[in-house]
């Protein structure tokens, strides 16, 4: 079965269809940049630029990059914050004319390591986290997701902690792969402290070069190991999550 995926990210809003027995995409991706400000609307219309680019009439599992509940938007850290308290899936579906599915993208993200990546058939306690802008969680208690977790705005030594050791804090402060690495430490262990989880598995674009800062990770218990699915997890992982709500 295919569903439609579609990722909205800070820079970028991706989409194709997902072949969902394999968890990979049917077709090449289509990107369009996301617009600045990042308002509902215009997002809106850069979801079904990208939809309309395939000839697709069936449901769309879109991510958010916030929480997300009952299909609403209720936090935009890092997108506008007319978001917040948005009917976010109403407006998509009315857009698309199209049945909408609407989850965090770090949740979607984690749907698809959990089945397809790096997570498979893991049992337990495993959190998946992205780094990018933000810093994205999807806390798995074996194999069940518990949603909307927001362990990226966790404070670390006073400060939101995505703002001290997302990708974005790297490369804004151009720090040093061992530096931004320290960060990442003192992060995961604070969120270890609290989960004990048996896996981290580490996702967004950062997970290519996991061979950089993984190994310089010490004093953390957890097994840690990056995603498998990298750009491609959220796309697949929202279609996931549509397909859920097609019996
Ligand atoms: C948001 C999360 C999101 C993460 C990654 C954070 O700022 O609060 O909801 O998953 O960024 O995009």
């Amino acid at each position: 079965m295919q569903i439609f995926g579609v990722d909205i990210g800070g820079s970028g809003i991706k989409g194709a269809p997902v072949d969902l027995d394999r968890g990979d995409l049917a077709q090449e991706r289509q990107k369009v940049l996301t617009p600045h400000p990042a308002i509902p609307e215009d997002v809106a219309a850069c979801v079904a630029e990208v939809v309309g680019r395939f000839d697709w009439s069936g449901p769309v599992g879109i991510t958010f990059p916030g929480v997300v509940t009952d299909g609403c938007t209720r936090t935009a850290a890092n997108v506008d914050k007319t978001w917040i308290d948005t009917d976010a899936r109403g407006m998509l579906g009315d857009r698309l004319g199209l049945p909408v599915t609407l989850l965090n993208d770090a949740d979607a993200a984690g749907i698809a390591e959990m089945t397809f990546g790096a997570g498979r058939g893991r049992k337990g306690t495993v959190i998946v986290l992205t780094f990018g802008t933000g810093i994205g969680s999807a806390l798995f208690v074996d194999g069940k997701l518990v949603p909307n977790t927001e362990l990226g705005h966790l404070e670390l030594n006073g400060h939101d902690a995505e703002k001290h050791a997302s990708t974005k804090a790297k490369e804004d402060e151009e720090l040093s792969w061992h530096h931004w690495a320290h960060r990442v430490q003192k992060y995961l262990s604070h969120v270890e402290m609290l989960f004990s989880p048996e896996l981290f598995v580490i996702g967004g674009g950062v997970s290519r070069k996991a061979d950089k800062f993984l190994p310089l990770i010490e004093h953390v218990r957890a097994e840690m190991v990056p995603a498998e699915l990298q750009n491609n997890a959220g796309i697949v992982g929202a279609a996931m999550a549509a397909s859920d709500t097609v019996a």
